[in-house]
């Protein structure tokens, strides 16, 4: 069996691969251009790729001998599910060993832009610190707020057990209400709306996955129903945000400030961006622990070893399509 790998990861997954299968590495960004994938594709059994990697139909279709996408990332929206749907091509993804190292990243970009910790550093490393004075960087305390959360899954909650640690109060909106007990156990309560959400908290965390429903949730009418200081935190996919709105809000000073780790169109930053005051912007780094990116080669493959093997670990993929034929 041939396995491609779309470019070289931390951890013992290729490895792994390596002692059952032909596997092939490409090189740093090589297949994250379609006509180069598609080149190939038609000989590989299975697919290890990365979220920049353009999983079309095209792709899917190109892929005669294709058995699992297995995709180096917990957001799959880079492949075209439905299609392998269709084909009975499985899609795996890498649920769970990054939702801590996620959390971590929101919490951190949020602590950041509350506290003003990069425009801070920057002064004192442009020699502009002069002693400690009473208007000095003064930025908001967390403790009392309302973290309003978008996203109520792994992630998601993981960031709620944060913000209930330095004492916020939890806001949630989710594609569905949770139980009462997990409520309760996280402190959360329920806004009817995105609208509600955005309106009553002072921090907004996304946390949900991009579909066509929350491409552009986060657009200029909400952006302005957002309080005077409310800061938005978007680790979850670039285009649930409409970064051109974002950085007019910005530029306005309408709200507190925003810290980001992804991109509308990625690797690509909105000019406007990066000139806007209290912004944090990082490159797409929320899973970047090395205990994390481990777990992500090994599960990743392993979803890979055991569908090509016919031996389904059902802790394992979270979208099973068997083929067909
Ligand atoms: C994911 O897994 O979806 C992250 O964005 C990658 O770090």
């Amino acid at each position: 069996m041939r396995v491609l790998v779309t470019e070289p990861q931390p951890g013992k997954g290729i490895d792994l691969l390596k002692s059952r299968y032909d596997v092939t590495v490409g090189e740093r960004g090589e297949y994250d251009r379609e006509e180069r994938l598609k080149e190939v594709i038609g000989s590989y059994h299975a697919l290890l790729c990365c979220l920049s990697t353009p999983v079309t139909s095209d792709i899917l279709k190109a892929g005669n001998k294709l058995r699992i996408v297995s995709n180096y990332a917990v957001g799959y929206n880079n492949v075209d599910v439905e299609t392998a749907k269709e084909m009975g091509i499985l899609v795996a993804n890498t649920p769970d060993v990054l939702t801590e190292a996620t959390a971590d990243c929101a919490f951190a970009l949020l602590l950041s832009v509350a506290r003003r910790i990069r425009e801070a550093e920057d002064s004192l490393r442009a020699g502009e610190f002069d002693g400690w004075h009473p208007f000095g960087f003064l930025g908001t305390e967390l403790s009392g707020k309302t973290a309003g959360i978008y996203g109520m899954g792994r992630i998601g909650r993981a960031f709620a057990r944060r913000a209930h640690g330095f004492g916020m109060k939890i806001l949630y909106n989710n594609l569905k209400r949770l139980e009462p007990e997990d409520e309760t156990k996280y402190y959360a309560r329920w806004a009817d709306s995105l609208d509600e959400l955005v309106h009553e908290s002072d921090v907004v965390s996304l946390h949900c996955p991009l579909t066509p429903e929350t491409r552009h949730a986060i657009n200029k009418k909400r952006l302005a129903k957002m309080r005077q200081n409310a800061i938005l935190i978007n680790t979850a996919r670039g285009p649930i945000v409409d970064e051109a709105a974002l950085a007019q809000t910005l530029h306005e000073n309408r709200i507190g400030g925003a810290g980001l780790d992804v991109f509308e169109l990625e690797p690509k930053v909105h000019p406007d961006l990066l000139t806007a005051p209290n912004c944090v912007l990082l490159p797409h780094i929320a899973s970047a622990t090395r205990e994390t990116r481990a777990r992500m080669s090994a599960l990743a493959a392993s979803s890979i070893i055991s569908h090509l093997e016919g031996k389904p670990d059902h802790a394992i993929p979270t979208l099973v399509y068997q083929r067909k034929t």
